[in-house]
């Protein structure tokens, strides 16, 4: 299904049950502090702030970093562009400029057109938004080497980088969560999703950056109180929870293999599963992912003809048996 689905683990609920709290509000939860500050030192910024979700995190970076009337230049199937429901335009009154990002990365040459654009009477170009792990090519881990390329071509204008999977990108590649970082103004995280988190996502930057974001987070009604509860399963998250991803990798990559060897129409290539996304086209996408999930086997379609499968914590390899199982005989219905 997701890496969304994840349930918090014992030494979560534990962690949340004796958690020192006070009022987030004014600064005064303990464990909300010492867990944005851990991330800021993980992500080698000077300070961070925990809001909701991923998408709230995201959305309060455009605000801190944009104008109404601006352009973010982003690859075309990001998450900002394509699953937050239009929440740039409707909360910052920005517009994107589109590059492909099929495999991951963003053509950097295309992204320096769409600057240069602004010479030819287009619109204020405010930012660039990249994403890491890519998720709609397959949790594609981008290069360090190509955010740097990237933040060098861009003219002084801020990145954001949305790593709402940036742990798996740090283990796929052995590159830290500072090095990805460094090349970026603000960078987001979610503890929600592979860390196993209940809730939570964090933005990190400059210390003046993120003293805006907070006025923007309570703009939002995201400002919450006693929200070291979940600060705590986020400690623990960002504690024990990142070298395991290793494992959702290995057996994404063993799942990989199994679509396909089942679906060799898709032309899907599994060495391109390099962390926990396995996502390919198939005319009959939609219809495979329902017919599965009557099986019992949880995907989605991220797109027409485009279905994904993902790898988490809960998902075992007794689990991995089962599919390979319910695939070997599995020929989607003619109609
Ligand atoms: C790449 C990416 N960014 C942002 C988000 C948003 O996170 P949330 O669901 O916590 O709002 C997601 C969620 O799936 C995501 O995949």
């Amino acid at each position: 299904m997701s890496d969304t689905v994840t349930q918090p683990t014992p030494a979560m609920r534990e962690a949340m049950a004796t958690a020192v709290v006070g009022d987030d509000g004014f600064g005064e939860d303990p464990t909300v502090n010492a867990l944005e500050l851990r991330f800021a030192q993980l992500v080698g910024k000077e300070a961070a702030l925990f809001v909701p979700s991923g998408v709230m995190a995201n959305q309060i970076a455009i605000r801190i970093l944009t104008r109404p009337g601006d352009v973010i230049v982003a690859g075309r199937n990001n998450h900002v562009v394509s699953f937050e429901m239009g929440a740039a335009a409707r909360n910052s009154s920005v517009q994107f400029t589109l590059v492909d990002d099929t495999n991951g990365p963003m053509d950097v040459a295309a992204v320096i057109d769409a600057i240069d654009a602004v010479q030819s009477h287009h619109p204020h170009i405010a930012m660039v938004s990249a994403e890491n792990t890519h998720m709609p090519s397959g949790g594609t881990p981008l290069d360090v080497h190509h955010l740097v390329a990237l933040a060098g071509a861009i003219e002084g204008r801020p990145l954001h980088l949305d790593g709402a999977r940036l742990f798996n990108a740090v283990v796929a590649t052995g590159t830290s969560a500072a090095e990805f970082s460094a090349p970026a103004t603000t960078v987001m995280c979610c503890l929600s999703k592979g860390l196993c988190a209940p809730v939570g996502s964090l933005l990190a930057g400059p210390r003046e950056l993120m003293h805006e974001a907070r006025i923007e987070r309570k703009r939002l009604g995201g400002a919450m109180r006693q929200s070291g509860v979940l600060a705590a399963a986020g400690l623990v998250a960002l504690d024990t929870m990142i070298e395991r991803l290793a494992e959702d990798h290995a057996r994404a990559r063993r799942l990989a293999d199994l679509f396909a060897a089942t679906f060799p129409e898709s032309l899907y290539d599994p060495s391109t599963c390099q962390t926990n996304i396995v996502a390919f086209n198939h005319p009959q996408a939609r219809q495979i992912v329902d017919e599965l999930d009557a099986l019992g086997v949880h995907g989605g379609t991220i797109a027409p003809r485009r279905a994904r499968f993902v790898t988490h914590a809960d998902v075992t390899d007794d689990d991995l048996t089962y599919v390979e199982d319910r695939l070997a005989q599995f020929k989607p219905t003619v109609r």
